[in-house]
This record gives structure tokens, sequence and C-alpha cells, in this order.
């Protein structure tokens, strides 16, 4: 049992005030601590300005809180930076029915990313590159030496290959560095040392050297997780074989695959960009480790001997808790202080069980309901509050919207005005009548 329970029954029934209170009183951290996340206006503009170039203003997003997770044997409360409604809801259901077989359990690689070092105008190609496996050692030597504080906490360049690729311009030799980053994504740690070896690969290559660049495609650091879903839960037999059926359909056909994954992308992202880390290297590993033996799926799916469906996951996982906005920006350090990660491998392994949970959700809506049921009741409620609507109105709005399979704007501003105009008309009714003593 885990110091911390994910399982906040009726989380979301709550006034947002509420679930901040019920927030920093589970993950007990202090209000300014939470500031910035729940205050956006607070966000430092002067933080901001400095991250990146021309900056005007800032653009928010709704995070929101995944319940119900139980990853490794512990128990995590996660953040969700999302524009998507039903995204959150879905994670936290999908983890509900994992958490009474152990919820998830997830494995690494490490964290060991590509720096790629591009020589052209090559003579000889494959004597190049025999040279420059030849003097491994010391380009590694070379490349440890820009970051010795890495190497300190046990990280740095820890291996070298080198290919010969045929191309339109004729033959590379490339060489790639394998660089263990530790708790960083690792980007500046790796171009850092691909830029300062070059001019020895110059030299042993006879060639020049052009790019020098991290690699997206970060195969060497992967997380698999995995996990059990209820049968009864899930809805039954039927769904389980149509879940099935669902992610065979996506193994099988690129146009399928293309969604499927993208709603795995839906749950990764939003932690992702949570914390701060770099959403779009996540994405570009994802989709080009999913293509590398033709576009396929980056889950499975199975039934066990019980009928309950075990589902995995294996995706590159490119994700820090050092350097970048992760460390600057104070929502993504808020959010980190919510999961509770020490590491980024903690992390990683918390963001894949994230995409799992998400693929399993979407499945086994498409397989049963349908994704619009949901999609639409909650839509609803975005339509209400842009409609005009606060508080309890948005709720009786949106069932109304629901009801009449009317979910537009025009149809919200209606039954706003019209539930305005009673309210006013019993306040001057009431406001007639003598009082009583
Ligand atoms: C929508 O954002 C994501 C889904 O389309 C994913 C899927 O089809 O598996 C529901």
């Amino acid at each position: 049992m885990s110091f911390l329970d994910s399982r906040i029954s009726g989380f979301y029934k709550l006034t947002r005030e509420e679930r901040v209170k019920r927030l920093s009183e589970i993950v007990g951290i202090s209000d300014s601590d939470f500031a910035a996340l729940v205050d956006p206006g607070k966000v430092e503009m002067e933080t901001l300005d400095h991250m990146i170039e021309n900056v005007v203003g800032a653009m928010t997003l709704p995070v929101g809180i995944a319940t119900n997770f139980l990853i490794d044997g512990k128990d995590y409360l996660i953040p969700m930076a999302i524009e998507e409604p039903s995204v959150v809801a879905a994670a936290s259901n999908a983890a509900r029915f994992a958490r009474d077989h152990g919820g998830f359990t997830a494995t690494d690689t490490g964290p060991l990313m590509i720096g790629q070092i591009q020589a052209v105008d090559i003579a000889k190609p494959n004597e190049a590159k025999r040279e420059i496996l030849k003097a491994k050692d010391k380009i590694i030597e070379l490349a440890n030496a820009q970051d010795p504080v890495l190497v300190r906490f046990g990280g740095g360049a820890k291996d070298l290959r080198a290919r010969v690729i045929e191309t339109k311009v004729g033959p590379m030799v490339i060489t790639e560095l394998i660089v263990d980053t530790r708790d960083a994504m690792g980007a500046n740690a790796v171009n850092t040392m691909a830029e300062a070896v070059a001019t020895m690969i110059e030299k042993l290559s006879g060639g020049r050297v052009l790019l020098r660049i991290l690699s997206n495609l970060a195969d060497q650091r992967l997380v698999r997780a995995k996990a059990t879903f209820d049968k009864v839960l899930l809805g039954g037999d039927e769904v389980v074989d149509g879940i099935v059926a669902a992610w065979a359909f996506a193994e099988a056909d690129p146009y399928r695959c293309a969604t499927h994954n993208k709603g795995i992308m839906n749950g990764i992202d939003a932690v992702v960009i949570a914390t701060g880390n770099d959403f779009r290297a996540i994405e570009a590993g994802a989709h080009s480790y999913a293509a590398t033996h033709g576009y396929t799926s980056l889950t499975k799916y199975e039934k066990d001997a019980d009928g309950n469906l075990v589902g995995s996951i294996e995706i590159p996982m490119a994700v820090g808790l050092i350097g970048g906005a992760t460390k600057i920006h104070p929502a993504a350090r808020a959010c980190v202080k919510i999961l509770g990660v020490k590491t980024a491998q903690e992390l990683g392994h918390v963001v894949a069980s994230v995409g799992l949970a998400q693929n399993l959700a979407a499945l086994r809506a498409l397989v049963s309901e349908g994704i619009q049921k949901g999609h639409m009741a909650l839509h609803a409620r975005n339509i209400a509050a842009t409609a005009g609507a606060k508080g309890d109105m948005i709720e009786v709005i949106a069932d109304q919207l629901v009801k009449e399979k009317n979910v537009r704007a025009e149809r919200a501003k209606e039954i706003l005005d019209g539930m305005v105009a009673s309210e006013t008309k019993s306040r001057a009714a009431g406001a007639g009548k003598k009082p009583t003593r």
C-alpha cells in the first residue's frame, strides 16, 4: 500500500476550488507552490519573457488531474494539460479498470540518447568507418570532457557506432554517440558532445562534417508498460474481444493506426506538456518508432486465461526532470510536485502508463457506445460555459443540450436567456411581496 491514495471518489463533482483544496491536502504542497498552476495570471511574465523570443503574452491550457493510477505499486495523481474534453476522465476510468489487477507495471532501457554526426565527401567510406570505430575510446573521451557533471552523475557518452549510408548525393558516414543523459531529456548535452567531436571525425574520415544533432528516434530509451484490465469493469467478453479486434485493425491498417496512436498521444502529450517537457520530441520519437517496420500500433492487447484484457505499450520516452521548462516554468514545477516523481525514469513509467490507459479507454468507447456520447456530454459543458453560463447553470444547460441532441452555442444561449429571464421575474415577484411578520 503506497502513501498516497489516487482513488478520490467524486473528484469530478467538486468545484474547482474544492478540488484544489483536496489536492493540496493529499499531496501536501503549499499554496505558493500551487499558485502558478491554480492562478495562471500569476505566472510571472518575466519568466516567460526569457523562455523564447519576441514574447507578447501567454497561452494557457487547462490542467486536469487523472485519478486512480497505480504504477509500479505506487499511487499517482497525474496532471494533464490538454484542450480536449474527455481525455482526463477517460484516463482515470481506464486506470480504475486496472487497479484490482495490480495497476500498471513498467520497465525501461535506461536514458540513452543518440547523437548523430554526418560526414560527407568521403573517398573511401568503409575505410573511414573502420578508422572511426578504431578511435571509439578517444572520441568518447572527448565527448565526455564536455560534460563532467553528467559523467559524475553516472551519465555521459557510453558507446559509439558508425554506418555507411547511400543517399541521393552519394555515400555518407554516420557516426552515432550513445549518451546516457540521466535525469535530463538530454538534447543540450548530446548536441554539445556531437559538435565537440566533429573535427576529430573529419580527421579520421578524411571527409567534411555537416550535421551534428540528436536523433529523436530514441529507440535506446524505451519504456514498456503493461496492465491487466478487468473484463467485468470493461463491460464483459464482447467488449474485451472488441478491443482486441480494434487493436488488430490498427496493426493491419495505417489509416486506422494513425488515429489509434493519436489517442495514445492524447494521454502522453498531456502529461509531457504539464511537466514542461518537449512534446514535439516525444511525438517524433513515438511515430518514427511506430514506423520502424511499417507503421504500426504502439500498444498490444490480448486476453488472459481468465478473460481479462492484458494491454502493453512500448514507446521511446525522452523526458527529463532537469533542464528546460520543467525547472523554469512555475506551473510545470507544481505539476512535477503533484506527480511526486523523483527521476526521469519514474516520469517515463508514468507517461507510458497514461498512454496505455488512454488508448484502452478510447478503444473501449469505440467498440461499445461510440466516442461521441461521452464526448458530447463534456463538449456540451464547454458550449454552455462559452454561452455565458456560470456555476450550476453549466450542468443544467449541458444536460438539456444533450437531451435535445442539439449541442449548439445558439441553443445554449437561448436556454441561458430563458433561465436568466425567469430568475429575474421571480426575483421581481419576490421583491413586490409584503414582508411577513
Ligand atoms: C480522439 O482524440 C482520439 C480517438 O480518435 C482515438 C482512437 O480513435 O483510438 C478517439
